[in-house]
């Protein structure tokens, strides 16, 4: 049986994680699940509702919560990590500042994305630290955000640690996939797909008997995008089906694959600002929806002592992290999507990118498959945006305001280095109390 911390134990996303593991405890066992806050006042009605929720689905999981860094950590095998350094607050700082410049405004890409990572890199190492501290067996699952920025400053600084980089969005996607081909369920799909975090191309689809289901979901995309009636709360917001929607426009620039959704904050930067509210961000959209929901829940759960007539959603697409601790503690070699360094999986490509591609995992982690070498526009795309990532990271270790600048340049969703000196010194003012001193 697995002993489980959730790291980010205030986060809106935790009780439907915790209501996941528990209920998929006959393929993953688990004796223990801890939380692990730093902040107690978020974390606290989030845990005393997760203990309540746990209690009436009968379960014999032991629970707790803590802000104690060494209880957290100690005795555990797996630490599940979706921290936000900074919280909601500034990430609508990321998405308004860049706004104000006619700069697409977005939590992981352009220059909010790299605001967020300069703030996620020491949260995340700090945790990865306490973690190898108190229980240097353990592994990491970690799909905190700014992904890629993350595991590159992870690569860079703990390059031998137990920490694994995965990412929800390219599974969301596979999910509209089974949809479209009214299959029950993504898992019945086998996928080639390269590129970076939020950057990426599928570029085959077939089923498990090596069926090409490729040119049916182009079909499909041509016209309509990932527009498909989804199930899924996140992703029922208006922003979210405007995103799938502009999928189509990404496809066509490259209709031998099928696109990240991603893409389109770099391929159409001019469409996506013109298309938002300077003064209204998903930010706020996710603070008066998400934010707000999960609290009242959780205190209704707190008041009637019981999580009748109540349900935390879990995206279904959550199921992937419970996936990947199960490839790990059974060795079941399960292939899945991760973002681990290149190291010549993509021929004509830097060996020390990290890049999300397909992996075998097993205990002693994944072992990525062969990419072959890819086309120059992928190329071409790629190697500005690693360019921008590993920049980031330079200038995090040498706390440069140089390398910042030039990060921000090089960003495809920045026009000039006028406009990214401008971006940049307004994020400097918001973050003083979060990055380095530059
Ligand atoms: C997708 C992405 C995540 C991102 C999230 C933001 O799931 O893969 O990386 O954090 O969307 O969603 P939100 O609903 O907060 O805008």
């Amino acid at each position: 049986k697995q002993k489980i911390l959730i790291a980010g134990g205030g986060s809106t996303y935790t009780p439907g994680i915790v209501a996941m593991l528990a209920d998929n405890i006959d393929r993953f066992p688990i004796e223990e699940i801890k939380l692990y806050d730093d902040l107690a006042e978020r974390q606290e009605p989030i845990g005393a509702a997760c203990e309540i929720l746990l209690r009436e689905k009968n379960s014999d999981i032991k629970f707790s919560y803590t802000t104690d860094p060494e209880e957290a950590f100690t005795n555990i095998d797996f630490c599940m990590a979706h921290i936000r350094v900074g919280l909601y607050a500034m990430r609508e700082k990321d998405e308004k500042i860049p706004l104000k410049y006619g700069v697409v405004g977005q939590e992981t890409c352009g220059p909010g994305g790299i605001a967020y990572g300069m703030r996620s890199i020491p949260g995340v190492l700090e945790i990865l630290d306490y973690m190898e501290k108190y229980s240097p067996n353990a592994w990491m699952l970690n799909y905190s955000n700014p992904a890629a920025i993350v595991a590159e400053a992870t690569r860079r600084l703990r390059p031998n640690s137990k920490i694994i980089n995965i990412c929800d969005m390219p599974i969301a996607i596979e999910n509209i996939f089974a949809d479209i081909l009214g299959l029950e369920s993504r898992k019945e799909l086998t996928v080639r797909y390269y590129g970076l975090n939020h950057f990426g191309w599928w570029t085959s689809v077939t089923d498990k008997s090596g069926h090409d289901l490729l040119p049916q979901l182009q079909r499909f995309v041509a016209k309509d995008g990932y527009a498909f009636e989804t199930e899924d709360f996140q992703h029922k917001h208006p922003s979210w089906k405007a995103t799938f929607k502009k999928a189509k426009d990404i496809y066509a620039l490259d209709p031998t694959t099928l696109p990240n959704t991603y893409l389109k904050y770099y391929l159409y930067p001019d469409y996506e600002v013109a298309n938002s509210n300077p003064d209204f961000t998903r930010a706020n959209e996710v603070m008066e929806t998400r934010e707000k929901e999960v609290f009242e829940i959780a205190h209704k759960i707190i008041d009637n002592g019981t999580a009748e007539g109540t349900s935390f959603h879990a995206g279904a697409h959550a199921t992937f992290i419970i996936d990947l601790a199960c490839a790990i503690a059974f060795n079941t070699k399960e292939r899945m999507l991760l973002i681990v360094p290149n190291n010549g999986a993509i021929d004509n490509f830097d060996s020390e990118a990290m890049v999300e591609i397909p992996c075998l995992v097993g205990n002693d982690g994944p072992e990525p498959l062969s990419i072959g070498s890819i086309p120059t526009f992928q190329k071409g795309l790629m190697e500005q945006q690693v360019a921008v990532e590993k920049l980031v990271v330079e200038a995090y270790i040498e706390e440069s305001y140089q390398k910042l600048w030039q990060a921000i340049t090089l960003s495809k969703t920045v026009p000039s280095a006028s406009v990214a000196k401008t971006i940049l010194d307004d994020l400097i003012e918001a973050n003083k109390t979060f990055w380095p001193q530059l």
